[in-house]
């Protein structure tokens, strides 16, 4: 009788004493299957690049609103086939692995039934809808022994890569400050997207939507803009600060920040949602830096916002490429001895140190202001992260960004909001990795 290749994998992957995990085999023919769970706007790019990734094919799909799955259908073809429910999937065992991309408040039930049910797992970022979730999942993926990559795509970037080797060869000297800001001012910055002309309680199924979420009235804005209400979504500090946490703990080694501050207003879309338009978060990192975080839906006047790693010896600026700016601050104390007497002040300059470090002749090479630039080749990003977990489950080795990681970039978006709202400090604890009561 056959294998199934589901145990064919298994059996392999036993075979195989040293690997504790049940492992994929990287044979050229044994494509990994993946099932869609969740066929939005986000996970149609997932889709397109996951379908670049040699190793990997996508399935099954399904989702909440009937037109999404039939432009998966579209896009993926014959190979794609559509699902009732997630749980559907989950119990397919010729499914290996799948991508979760529905809305943050359904993220930690389905990826820990999902890896109880033996599948591998990307989650779209945030892992977490609350910080204590956290854990749950990280320790639900462990005792499954199931790979988790989380969605925040950037560290898979041969730039970030680049950052991070800027930064621990030494070159910024010691970084004591981040400062990262996202800024917009259109209707679909702020989350206002177009809903489909179809969409009705037809095509919608609302109650799957709704899941673990409070009940309420069927809402075409709640279904499609979903981002703009704290019963599914942690809003700006959910949906984009968490991308910079994620670089940010990548980029410095850092795991959380031991205490956050934050502030957060509602000055404008005030009719469409019930989160904030307007956040600026400050966090405190035990490694010795300090970040602030910050964003407006109201101006963009600095365009997406921009990203500086500030060192004692120079600067990074991601943006569109990075640079690399080196600090050219010179000591200048003439208008401070020029209150002393004269004869102090005379003797001043006399000083070898201050001859070497103050005295104008010596600010030409300290004023260059070196500058270096990086651009980035080669594969998308979002490709390089999903090839990533390909790779990471053929190897069971640990993806880029795992549960773990996920969780704790994921927490500080979630201690920035309850700073908001509990308008006071919030501070992390190391031991629980959960926010301290
Ligand atoms: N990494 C990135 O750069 C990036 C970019 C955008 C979005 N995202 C993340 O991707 C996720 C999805 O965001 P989006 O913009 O695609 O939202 P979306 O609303 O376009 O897509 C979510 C989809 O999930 C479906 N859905 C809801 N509940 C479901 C359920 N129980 N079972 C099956 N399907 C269900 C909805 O019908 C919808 O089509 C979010 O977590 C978001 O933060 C990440």
């Amino acid at each position: 009788m056959p294998l199934s290749r589901r145990h064919f994998l298994q059996t392999t992957s036993a075979l195989a004493a040293a690997a504790p995990a049940p492992a994929t085999p990287a044979t050229a023919n044994d494509r990994i299957q993946v099932g869609v769970i969740g066929a939005g706007a986000r996970s149609h790019e997932l889709m397109q690049a996951l379908m670049t990734v040699p190793g990997a094919q996508i399935v099954g799909v399904t989702d909440a609103y009937k037109g999404r799955v039939e432009r998966t259908l579209e896009r993926v073809g014959k190979s794609a086939k559509p699902y009732p429910s997630f749980q559907s999937i989950l119990s397919d065992k010729s499914i290996d692995a799948v991508v979760v991309a529905t809305p943050d408040h359904w993220h930690k039930s389905i990826v820990i039934q999902a890896v109880e049910a033996g599948k591998d797992v990307y989650c779209e970022k945030p892992l977490t809808y609350t910080a204590s979730e956290g854990m749950e999942i990280v320790r639900a993926a462990e005792k499954a022994k199931r790979i988790v990559q989380v969605g925040s795509q950037g560290v898979s970037s041969q730039t970030q890569t680049k950052a991070r080797e800027w930064i621990r060869s030494g070159k910024l000297g010691k970084v004591t400050m981040i400062r990262a800001a996202y800024n917009r001012n259109t209707a679909s910055g702020a989350w206002i997207y177009p809903i489909p002309p179809d969409a009705s309680p037809k095509t919608v199924d609302w109650e799957t939507f709704l899941g673990p979420a409070p009940k309420r009235p069927f809402s075409l804005e709640r279904f499609f803009r979903w981002r703009c209400y704290e019963d599914y979504s942690g809003g700006i500090a959910t949906d984009l600060f968490v991308h910079l946490c994620t670089t940010i703990h990548y980029l410095m080694d850092a795991k959380a920040p031991s205490r956050v501050m934050a502030m957060g207003e509602l000055y404008r879309w005030t009719t469409s949602r019930d989160v904030p338009d307007t956040l600026n978060a400050i966090l405190e990192y035990p490694e010795g830096f300090a970040v602030n975080l910050s964003s407006t839906f109201n101006n963009q006047l600095s365009a997406g916002g921009g990203f500086q790693i500030l060192g004692t010896e120079g600067s990074i600026v991601l943006g569109d490429g990075m640079s690399f700016h080196a600090e050219s601050a010179v000591e200048d104390n003439r208008w401070i001895v020029e209150s002393w007497p004269s004869r102090l002040e005379a003797d001043y300059y006399k000083s070898p140190k201050v001859r070497e470090s103050e005295m104008p002749q010596t600010w030409k090479p300290r004023l260059r202001g070196e500058l270096e630039v990086y651009h980035e080749t080669g594969a998308d990003t979002t490709n390089a992260h999903l090839s990533n977990w390909v790779d990471s489950i053929r190897s069971r080795k640990p993806p880029y960004e795992d549960a773990l990681t996920g969780h704790r970039a994921a927490a500080c978006a979630h201690m920035v909001n309850r700073s908001v709202k509990q308008r006071r400090m919030m501070e992390w604890d190391f031991r629980q990795e959960d926010i301290k009561a």
